[in-house]
């Protein structure tokens, strides 16, 4: 699809905030332009930044394993990030997104879901289910993810009607094996609701 070309390119020479300073690639994100399930998490890390796609390292493993749990393939979904670039610290850890790359960095993920268009876009973790709620008038329901992981939350935009479901970040499993478990959970939960769009 152009449009989302379009857009990948204009990530790729992007100098809106100072985070291209320090990255190896951009990560625009991938997926089908088709796709009615959107995956949005908060910023690539070590490796997306090595190869310059989303989730391909440790959390990467975590979300393939969930997604074939509901058969679902990668190349049928979009899996993109709140930031297109890697946030470091200055000893080069990963750390969160700042309101000003958040400001910078958005519209590209608000221009992805307009032409998109999908009908369920599952947040992965705290940043992005933040943005996401602000963006559609859900400010006065945001929690903690531990309290509204796996909840539905529909919302009218001018194009479509979006269920929008908060997930744990798949990073979780690799540090509490428990919460492969809820994860898992959330996710069958998601194939009942894919079934029925
Ligand atoms: N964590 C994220 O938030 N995004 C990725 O793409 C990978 C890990």
């Amino acid at each position: 699809m152009k449009e989302l070309e379009k857009i990948k390119n204009e990530i790729l020479s992007c100098k809106k905030c100072p985070l291209y300073k320090n990255i190896t690639h951009y990560v625009p994100g991938e997926g089908s332009p088709l796709a009615k399930i959107m995956f949005c998490a908060e910023a690539p890390g070590y490796w997306e930044d090595a190869k310059g796609k989303p989730f391909v390292g440790a959390a990467g493993k975590v979300l393939d394993e969930l997604l074939e749990s509901i058969d679902l393939k990668r190349e049928e979904v979009y899996i993109c990030n709140l930031l297109k670039c890697r946030p470091v610290t200055s000893d080069f850890k990963n750390r969160a997104p700042n309101l000003n790359e958040i400001e910078a960095c958005s519209p590209y993920l608000d221009r992805q879901i307009k032409i998109i268009k999908p009908k369920v876009i599952c947040t992965l973790g705290n940043h992005s289910t933040k943005y996401i709620f602000e963006k559609y008038g859900l400010k006065e329901q945001i929690q903690g993810i531990s309290k509204i992981h796996g909840k539905v939350f529909e919302v009218k935009s001018l194009f479509q009607t979006i269920k929008i479901i908060p997930l744990y970040h798949p990073a979780v499993a690799t540090y509490n094996i428990n919460m492969k478990g809820i994860l898992k959970k959330d996710f069958y939960f998601l194939q009942t609701i894919c079934q029925k769009i």
